[in-house]
Order: C-alpha cells, then sequence, then structure tokens
C-alpha cells in the first residue's frame, strides 16, 4: 500500500460545519479536512456515523481554498438515515478520498446526472465551466421536482453563461417531462460531442453506455458498488475483473466493455451473491 493511500485511509473525526437541504430526501454536509479538500473530482471518502456505520459517499464539493468539502446524502437506509438527522456542530468520521477521478478533457463536453447522481458531477461540473475553451452541456434529472439537487448551483452556472442546463423530471414537475436519457439521441445526432461523463442510477447508467456505444462517444461513468474496506483488500465492490474502490469509482468505456456483462444486471451483496438490478 503507498504512503499516500494509508495516510488518505487515516479516519479523521470532523465537525459538520454546514448543512444544506438539497431535495425532499436529501442534504449536502460540509466539513473541513485538508486531504479531502484537495480530492479530485469524481473521487469518494468513507464516512463514519457513530454508532451506526461506515458508508462510502462522493464528495459533492471540493474547495481547498477554504479546506472545505462536502457529501450529499439520499436516504436510503440506517446509515444514510441517521447521517441525515445530524446537525451543525455534530462529528462524524472520515477516511479518504479513495479510488480514481475523471478525466478532464477540454472540447464539448455532455454531463448526465440522474437523482443523487448529480453529487460526484457537481466539483466536476465546476471545474468543467470554468475552462475556457470547453463547452459544458448538463443533463439533470429527477423523479420529481422535490427530489431534484443542487437546482441553485446549476441555475447559477448556466445564468452566468458557463453551461448550458436542461433539466427533466419523470412526473413534469420541473422542466422537460421525461427520463435524464431521453434528449440524448437528438443531442448525440446534431452535435459533436468530445466526451460524456455521467452518474445516476445502474438502470440510467447502462442506458447511457449503450447510446455512448452506439454514437461512438467515449464515456465516464461512476459505478457504485457495496464498499466495505475501501482499499481493494476484501472484494465486496468487485465489477468483472476490477475493485470499485481502487480501479474505479470512474470507468471509462474501454473499461464497460469489459464489465457489460454485469453493468445494469447484477451486483454483489454483503455475502458477495450476485442480486439482480431491477
Ligand atoms: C463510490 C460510491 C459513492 C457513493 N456516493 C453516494 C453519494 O454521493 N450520495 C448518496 O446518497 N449515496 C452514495 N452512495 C450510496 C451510499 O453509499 C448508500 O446509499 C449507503 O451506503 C446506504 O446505506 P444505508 O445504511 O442508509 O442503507 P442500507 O439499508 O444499508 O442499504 C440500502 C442500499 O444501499 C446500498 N449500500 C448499502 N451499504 C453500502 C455500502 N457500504 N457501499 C455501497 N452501497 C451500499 C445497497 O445497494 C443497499 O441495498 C455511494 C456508493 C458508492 C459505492
Ligand atoms: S471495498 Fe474492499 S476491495 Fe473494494
Amino acid at each position: 500500500m503507498s504512503a499516500s493511500l494509508i495516510n488518505a485511509n487515516r479516519m479523521r473525526i470532523v465537525k459538520i460545519e454546514r448543512v444544506v437541504d438539497e431535495s425532499s430526501r436529501a442534504k449536502s454536509f460540509y466539513f473541513r479536512d485538508e486531504l479531502c479538500s484537495r480530492a479530485e473530482a469524481g473521487q469518494f471518502i468513507m464516512v463514519w456515523i457513530p454508532g451506526v456505520d461506515e458508508i462510502p459517499l462522493s464528495l459533492s464539493s471540493i474547495q481547498p481554498e477554504k479546506s472545505l468539502s462536502s457529501v450529499t446524502v439520499a436516504e436510503v437506509g440506517e446509515a444514510t438515515k441517521a447521517l441525515n438527522r445530524k446537525r451543525e456542530g455534530d462529528m462524524i468520521g472520515v477516511r479518504g478520498p479513495f479510488g480514481n477521478s475523471f478525466k478532464i478533457i477540454r472540447g464539448r463536453v455532455l454531463i448526465v446526472g440522474g437523482g443523487v447522481g448529480l453529487a460526484p458531477l457537481m466539483p466536476l461540473i465546476e471545474r468543467l465551466a470554468g475552462i475556457q475553451d470547453t463547452s459544458v452541456t448538463v443533463l439533470a434529472g429527477a423523479r420529481t421536482k422535490h427530489e431534484l439537487i443542487f437546482l441553485d448551483r446549476l441555475e447559477d452556472e448556466a445564468g452566468k453563461g458557463r453551461i448550458e442546463l436542461t433539466v427533466l423530471t419523470e412526473d413534469g414537475s420541473y422542466g422537460g417531462r421525461g427520463l435524464v436519457t431521453d434528449p440524448l439521441e437528438n443531442l448525440l445526432s446534431s452535435d459533436r460531442i468530445d466526451m460524456i461523463y455521467g452518474c445516476g442510477p445502474e438502470k440510467m447508467i447502462s442506458r447511457l453506455y449503450s447510446v455512448a456505444e452506439r454514437f461512438n462517444v467515449p464515456l465516464q461513468i461512476c459505478v457504485e458498488r457495496i464498499i466495505k474496506c475501501s482499499i481493494g483488500i476484501c472484494g465486496s465492490c468487485a465489477i468483472g475483473r476490477y475493485r470499485v474502490c481502487r480501479d474505479g469509482p470512474i470507468f471509462t468505456s474501454d473499461r464497460l466493455r469489459e464489465v457489460e456483462d454485469e453493468l445494469g444486471k447484477f451486483k454483489r451483496g454483503f455475502d458477495g451473491h450476485p442480486i439482480p438490478i431491477t
């Protein structure tokens, strides 16, 4: 294990500096930690909720100048519920950052985020939006308006002319009605896109992958699997011959082709058995 990974793997106890309600079931938690604030977009950390569990979460903002970072958490089970009950001043533990990151490409890029999948994409969007010879189109989606996250941050970037933003909700309560992947074919037929970045539910990811392959556009996506050790030892996060915690969470088209039999079809549970993705 490298010295930098040993250092990142140390648990640090940090104070929650700020809590932001992002949607009906997601909150962002801001904290100060030197290593996390110097992470790359797409990397994840392990967050320990004392007395409950330790879970993987993507960094949803990275501000090295303030030593500040955040995670954005959608409530699904015990640990995420316990975290979402935390308040400013409460303490949590963090390890990381872990894994690889999105590779920055200049040119015309398309970013597709579904639900809380926008979390690892947001620092990437803010970084790409600041690069002069790069144009950034963002498709952001959720089931309903109340589940859309980062609308203020995205609309702020769009208002400054730094990104082109299309918002879709499945019930049509905000933006266009439909799935976040619906505009893909039209967009890719009419525009030359140099790179697609994406994150969201695995069914969305596998649709994104098949459209990107059909149009021959390279893709970088964030893959989620059960993470326990986070440092490549336990094997719980295996997908094909890769370990998401070490070789991912960002997978490029080349690697996705190797694991396409698993992508969107099954993942492994806590006991290692395959569980179908519905
Ligand atoms: C690299 C990575 C980045 C992630 N980033 C985010 C994020 O930014 N925001 C966010 O809300 N969620 C994120 N997740 C998912 C988040 O880790 C799970 O929602 C959380 O662990 C669920 O824990 P729970 O106790 O609340 O739910 P449980 O009831 O224990 O589980 C609900 C579901 O969450 C998943 N899950 C549970 N434990 C783990 C685990 N240790 N590792 C991975 N998945 C698990 C399983 O699919 C499970 O079926 C990420 C997952 C990974 C792998
Ligand atoms: S979580 Fe243990 S190998 Fe990835």
